[in-house]
């Protein structure tokens, strides 16, 4: 019997009350409410309640004090090591041994907080040595607005919205690798702090969380080309991807790149003209290629302009991503605590058959 499938795919691993995306119809709803109702309706920590507590009107709670040690500046790994230290200075308990709600306060207590080191390492990055007084960053009105300011000492409205659309985008989206990284982990009873620094990980990589920092120099490489279809066709021939396409999951268009490519246009992004003469090279190169398989736009590509739009250096775009996507890992690792059971999966052995050590010569 031949059950194997490579990366799991078509695998149902959980079953999930919070989100999984539509395959077919290109909607992406959380807990039933699809998101472009959610979108300029509520800001992004009431996202998070809807997610974590299936409550719109809860909100992700405020940081507390808190002074992170070493930061380097590099935003991904610096999230992954403080958020893992987390866990030992607040003394987390392990979550077979605590309760759903002590769990559900370590995560809010947690997701503030990846949010404020995000925001000191992109800080630090800038070449600041200084921190932005508290009362200053407490002026901001929403999560987006905290950050911008704890970031920069200011919040500009469109870099606000910019930062809130992107993090309500990609808020959740079902067992992605992150978001599976943390329900593994969760479920060996590992602490709150080990769930999500080892999501984190797991977003950093291109082809997950990764992939926005290289469409921006993409869309460069392509401005100066002049020619997007000859470039596309150089690349496929070359046996690369071109960043921002192609989904596990959606045989449809991704409907948060349908939001984003909205946003991105209303925010005037300077990007805006080349990407979709791009996009629109790519579609059609990719679909006389892959006929067998449709690889459209998805959420990575306009997210790249979003967040330029916010100033946001491409090779922050992973922590940017983990800072949304706590609220989906918050949620699933709660999920896991009430519902799940030890992951164990098998490997089939393909390797050498049995045979006895070779003489020593
Ligand atoms: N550019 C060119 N070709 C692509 C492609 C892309 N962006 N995405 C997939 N393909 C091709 C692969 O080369 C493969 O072709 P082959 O069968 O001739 O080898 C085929 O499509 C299937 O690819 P596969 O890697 O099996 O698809 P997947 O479901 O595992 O991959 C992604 C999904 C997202 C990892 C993949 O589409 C990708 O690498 N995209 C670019 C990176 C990206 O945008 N990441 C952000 C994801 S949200």
């Amino acid at each position: 019997m031949n059950d194997f499938k490579p990366g799991l795919e078509g695998i149902v691993a959980v079953e999930t009350e919070i989100a999984e995306p539509d395959r077919e119809g290109g909607v992406l709803r959380y807990r039933g409410i699809d998101i472009t109702e959610l979108v300029g309706q509520y800001p992004y920590e009431n996202v998070w309640g809807l997610l974590v507590d299936n409550d719109l009107h809860v909100t992700m709670p405020e940081p507390e004090p808190y002074e992170p040690v070493g930061l380097t500046g590099n935003a991904p790994a610096d999230l992954q090591a403080e958020t893992a230290r987390l866990a030992g200075k607040w003394r987390l308990g392990k979550l077979n041994e605590i309760s759903d709600e002590q769990a559900r306060e370590d995560l809010g207590r947690l997701s503030s907080q990846m949010m404020g080191i995000v925001a000191r390492s992109a800080r630090i990055a800038d070449g600041e040595t200084d921190e932005v007084p508290a009362d200053v960053v407490a002026r901001g009105k929403t999560a987006a607005e905290k950050f911008l300011l704890q970031w920069r000492g200011e919040a500009d409205p469109k870099a606000v919205r910019a930062i809130d659309t992107y993090w309500i985008c990609t808020a959740e989206h079902g067992l992605n690798a992150s978001t599976f990284t943390a329900r593994v982990v969760a479920s060996t009873g590992a602490d709150c702090g080990a769930a999500l620094s080892s999501a984190v990980g797991a977003l950093s990589g291109p082809l997950h969380g990764g992939a926005p920092a290289y469409v921006k120099p993409m869309l460069e490489e392509v401005s100066a080309s002049g020619d997007p279809e000859g470039w596309v066709k150089q690349t496929l021939d070359s046996g690369k991807r071109i960043m921002g396409f192609g989904h596990r999951i959606y045989r449809a268009e991704d409907p948060r790149s349908r939001i984003l490519k909205e946003t991105a246009r209303e925010l005037g992004s300077p990007q805006i003209e080349i990407a979709e003469r791009l996009e629109q090279a790519a579609l059609e190169e990719l679909e006389r290629r892959h006929p067998e398989r449709p690889l459209k736009t998805n959420v990575e590509y306009y997210s790249a302009l979003v967040l330029d739009v916010a100033q946001i250096p491409p090779p922050l775009a992973p922590a940017m991503f983990a800072c949304s996507r706590v609220a989906g890992w918050s949620a699933h690792i709660l999920e896991q605590k009430r519902t799940g059971r030890l992951f164990r999966p098998s490997a089939r052995y393909i390797g050498p058959a049995p045979h006895s050590l070779q003489p020593v010569s």
